[in-house]
């Protein structure tokens, strides 16, 4: 295939190329759609430790899940089980983590803490959600809008929300595919300049164009929305306050009026249904939330196959 991601990190989806992450998505579907790819159990014997600082429902049990599917086992290491950083160093972590299992999954607080284990760790590391950025959701994410709308680039996604983890990653995927990109948020709340730029960049060299505004006309036309939570895990004690400046950065009846009548609706969940989405746009036939959720756990699946598996 000529795509050969053996021993890499994943820690920003800007760390692949458009033909590598097209590969990945492309066992994705394999592996989703063909069950006799699924026997053939290409993680057999591989052993995946998964570290999290912060809670999850879809990253834990999707990785987990795929794990089991394709013949490997998974350790979670709960926030206090090995408390990184106090307990012990992120290099100590790192080092031994990488004399028993094949590949490292993290969910942290700092994106910089993925960037330490994949600097000390001698195999793979995933980012599962750092403040910075999160890849696998981006992945998942690709997966559901190819499977619905048959192609990535040309499209044009709209998100509408806190400039967050999320947006920085979505931005930075749509970039390198050739999506046109319009992240909407209130001011103050935009994608950090350097992700914005940086997107603006990579976006040129593939046709992709990416925009940042408060105006939430600017969905006129999206084939896809997308929304997050207005605050984020880390970010309770200023959930209050976000409620009322997020007000009206939201997925609902109106901006599906201004959107194109069949765009995609997506959300990375959890969701808080009544804020950044309303819950009966989240149920509209146009909702991929669930395909996404589920896509989690075969892009995870595809890329773990790349980084440590036998083929
Ligand atoms: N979307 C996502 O990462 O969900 P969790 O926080 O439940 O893992
Ligand atoms: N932006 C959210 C995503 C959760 C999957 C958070 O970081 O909490």
């Amino acid at each position: 295939m000529g795509v050969n991601l053996k021993g890499r990190h994943l820690l920003s989806m800007l760390d692949f190329s458009a033909e590598e992450i097209s590969a990945v998505l492309k066992t994705a579907r394999n592996l989703k759609t063909n069950p006799a790819e699924r026997a053939k159990l290409p993680l057999k014997g591989k052993t995946l430790a998964m570290i999290f600082q912060k809670p999850s429902l879809r990253t834990r049990v999707s990785f987990e899940t795929g794990m089991t599917q394709l013949g490997g086992h998974a350790i979670y290491l709960a926030p206090t089980d090995i408390s990184l950083g106090k307990r012990e160093t992120t290099e100590d972590i790192a080092l031994v983590l990488s004399r028993y299992a094949d590949v490292i999954m993290a969910r942290v607080f700092g994106h910089e803490i993925v960037e330490e284990l994949a600097k000390y760790a001698t195999v793979p590391v995933i980012n599962g959600l750092s403040d910075f950025e999160h890849p696998c959701q981006i992945l998942a994410d690709l997966q559901t809008i190819l499977e619905r709308k048959e192609r990535l680039s040309g499209l044009k996604m709209c998100y509408i929300g806190d400039g967050n983890n999320v947006a920085h990653s979505l931005m930075y995927g749509a970039a390198r595919m050739g999506m046109h990109m319009t992240v909407i948020t209130p001011p103050g709340y935009e994608p950090k300049e350097s992700v914005t730029k940086k997107a603006k960049e990579v976006g040129a060299a593939t046709g992709s164009t990416i925009a940042v505004t408060s105006d939430l006309s600017a969905a006129n036309g999206a084939d896809v929305l997308y929304t997050d939570v207005w605050a984020s895990m880390g970010q309770e004690a200023e959930a209050e306050a976000r409620k009322r400046i997020f007000k009206k950065y939201r997925i609902d009846a109106e901006t599906m009026k201004i959107a194109n009548r069949d765009a995609v609706i997506l959300h990375c969940l959890p969701a808080h249904y009544g804020d950044e989405i309303d819950y009966a746009t989240s149920r509209l036939p146009n909702s991929a939330i669930f395909d996404q959720a589920e896509n989690r756990m075969h892009a995870q699946n595809a890329l773990m196959v790349h980084l440590v598996g036998a083929s």
